[in-house]
């Protein structure tokens, strides 16, 4: 049910449009309240009155009205919903959305929140399937904007495949997911993931074999128990979680600023495998071959992010919770690590070759805190990722 729920339903110009009907129908028959707003081109395809008197509420239209402003402003009208829901969404509507345009009430609105967003694309099938929409929605995905369809099907233009607007029924289904309480929800927790690039020269890096995948798995879970995440990556295959801020970074100073930049946090997972050092003067020109020379680099030390959070005295987290992958002493040398760098738990694995961790599915680790070292069993590392996310949810109450 969505008692009481409020939805701003953002309906823009597409033959779907119509959909948006039963939408506000089935929407308010389970409780939840709908303001709708339509675009000048939406009522080309439904009328103002159609969606008012279904949704018995006002139907908001333009930006420049002086009565709405008088009555409830636009910032106010985005802010008190607790969920925007955009039901057609036109490839424009999309790619305004992108590029952060504010030129009619729907785009401002748009703009103007932190309210979690749902997104139902309609449109063409070669509008769908165009590189530029496609960039697009991999944008907003890494925004943490949400999508449910399009559906693959008959197309009112005539044509077939994806861009159908999903059913009203679907969008419900997504919406009361998108709504779903958790105990994680109004926590906000930065994860890190993946390996960093450290240049040696604009076409050659040192890197390291980490896949990505236990820091993905863990800010799905988290994302799972209601969470607020920003997920702050290296570059890895691994496809990225959906519904968290993600902010792509290369080198291991680009993730220390991105991390310190999505600070404060309720919680931080420090599950990336970032490079101790970086090459020192790295600069914009390839190093040749050169006859009989065998070029030599220098290091530099990078920051330590966990260690920097952890003994931040204005932006540490209530919990911190770093990795340890060790060859060796695993227990000692992570029991170590955890006093050092000041963090409150750490995951120690043992990543020796024969364990088939790195880059492998399962994973088999350590839980070092306060409390000593509680062994965990060998498990996939989805299991491992939800096992901690309810951990770091009982802890953060
Ligand atoms: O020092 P070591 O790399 O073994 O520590 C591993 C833990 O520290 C991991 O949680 C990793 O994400 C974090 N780390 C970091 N910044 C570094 C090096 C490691 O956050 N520069």
């Amino acid at each position: 049910m969505l008692e009481d729920k409020r939805i701003l339903l953002i309906i823009s110009g597409g033959i779907a449009a119509y959909k948006s009907l039963d939408l506000i129908r089935q929407l308010r028959k389970r409780g939840a309240w709908v303001t709708p707003v339509l675009t000048k081109s939406a009522e080309q395809f439904v009328t103002p009155l159609s969606v008012s008197a279904l949704a018995e509420e006002k139907a908001y239209r333009d930006l420049f009205d002086l009565t709405d402003e008088a009555e409830m402003g636009h910032i106010q009208l985005s802010r008190s919903a607790d969920l925007i829901v955009v039901a057609p969404a036109t490839a424009n509507l999309m790619a305004k959305m992108v590029t952060g345009q504010a030129d009619d009430l729907a785009s401002t609105l748009l703009l103007a929140t932190d309210t979690p967003i749902l997104v139902a694309p309609a449109m063409n099938v070669r509008m769908w399937l165009h590189p530029a929409t496609q960039r697009n929605l991999a944008t907003l995905k890494g925004d943490g904007v949400g999508f449910v369809g399009p559906n693959e099907g008959d197309m009112a233009c005539g044509e077939f495949g994806p861009g159908r607007l999903a059913e009203p029924v679907e969008i419900v289904v997504a919406v009361e997911a998108a709504l779903a309480e958790g105990p994680l929800t109004g926590r906000r927790i930065v994860v890190t993931s993946g390996p960093t690039h450290e240049p040696i020269d604009p076409v050659r890096y040192i890197a390291n074999r980490s896949s990505g995948a236990q820091g993905t798995a863990i800010a799905r879970a988290l994302l799972a128990l209601g969470a607020e995440v920003v997920f702050v990556t290296g570059p890895a295959e691994e496809p990225r979680p959906e519904g968290a801020h993600v902010v792509e970074v290369e080198t291991a100073k680009q993730m220390m600023d991105a991390v310190a930049a999505a600070m404060p946090a309720d919680a931080g997972v420090f599950a990336a495998a970032v490079a101790d050092w970086r090459v020192d003067g790295a600069g914009d020109s390839k190093i040749k071959k050169q006859d009989g020379e065998i070029p030599s680099l220098n290091f530099l030390e990078n920051p330590d992010i966990l260690a920097t959070i952890s003994q931040s005295k204005s932006d540490r987290p209530a919990l911190v919770v770093g990795f340890a992958a060790e060859t060796d002493d695993v227990i000692e040398n992570a029991t170590k690590k955890r006093l050092r760098k000041g963090c409150d738990w750490i995951v120690a694995n043992d990543v020796s070759p024969e364990t088939g961790i790195m880059g492998g599915r399962e994973n088999a680790v350590v839980l070092i805190s306060d409390d000593g070292a509680e062994h965990w069993p060998r498990m996939q590392k989805d299991a491992v990722a939800r096992q901690l996310a309810d951990r770091i949810a009982a802890k953060l109450g």
